[in-house]
């Protein structure tokens, strides 16, 4: 059994992004009956550790897509997808670019870390090219593909080294539905309603047609936590999508 199992209210992860504790358990706790999940990245899990991300599941009371990015040798990935197993998350990732091996150790460490906890596993996520990087960006760290074809050279790497997912651009979801299949979770941020502002987001699409496309999970960040009012604005996106 995965964490993909249990039902979820919808496909909307909050990225609850501040450093400050209070700040992540207020917003958890507002957006709680409206989203289907909250994602908790480096900045928050650097600054309070496991416990602090217990303490925002808590008030919020939803399933939590931990952004840790883990990128490292096999064994260590694998120790580290063990040791935030035991805060009990929704989903974890790791960078697809640490290759096959580590890709398969941070799955076959999830399992066991679900066996041992007695949890549904983790859903294992590949993060395949950060969105902040353009082709330029890769040909100066040795890398000759564009982006897009990066892109999905890793998210089929990442299917046969048997992680769950991939992290991508609303923008390449629908090449790698094409190349990985249906049952291939697709998660992406770069989601704006009409009505927010793009902030430094650059590739967008809305949360209805990030969905229309093929995506299974949408990450949306400041067009909730920065409304002056994240629950109605959490409530007005949950909305649009069910119409
Ligand atoms: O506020 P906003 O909706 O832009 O937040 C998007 C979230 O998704 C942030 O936490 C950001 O770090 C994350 N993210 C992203 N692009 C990626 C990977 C993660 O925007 N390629």
């Amino acid at each position: 059994m995965t964490s993909s199992d249990q039902k979820l209210r919808n496909p909307i992860f909050c990225a609850i992004d501040t450093p400050d504790l209070g700040t992540a358990t207020t917003w958890a706790a507002s957006i709680g009956d409206h989203v289907g999940g909250i994602k908790l990245g480096l900045e928050f899990v650097s600054a309070h550790g496991p416990k602090g991300v217990m303490q925002v599941m808590k008030a919020s009371g939803l399933p939590t897509f931990l952004d840790v990015k883990f990128h490292d040798i096999p064994n260590t990935v694998a120790g580290a997808v063990r040791a935030i197993a035991a805060v009990k998350p929704y989903m974890v990732n790791v960078h697809a670019s640490g290759g096959r091996a580590m890709m398969q150790a941070a799955a076959e460490a999830a399992s066991e870390a679900a066996y041992e906890h007695v949890v549904p596993r983790p859903l294992v996520i590949g993060v395949t090219i950060l969105t902040s990087l353009a082709d330029d960006d890769l040909a100066e760290v040795g890398m000759a593909a564009s982006t897009a074809d990066q892109a999905v050279r890793l998210a089929v790497l990442a299917k046969e080294s048997g992680l769950d997912g991939v992290v991508c651009s609303p923008l390449e979801v629908s090449r790698i539905r094409a190349e990985c299949g249906p049952n291939f979770k697709l998660v992406t941020p770069g989601v704006r309603p009409e009505w927010a502002a793009a902030n430094d987001q650059k590739r967008i699409m809305t949360p209805e047609q990030a969905i229309a496309e093929g995506a299974d999970y949408l990450v949306v960040g400041r067009p909730i936590t920065s409304a002056d009012d994240p629950s109605a604005a959490a409530q007005r996106i949950a909305t649009a999508l069910a119409a």
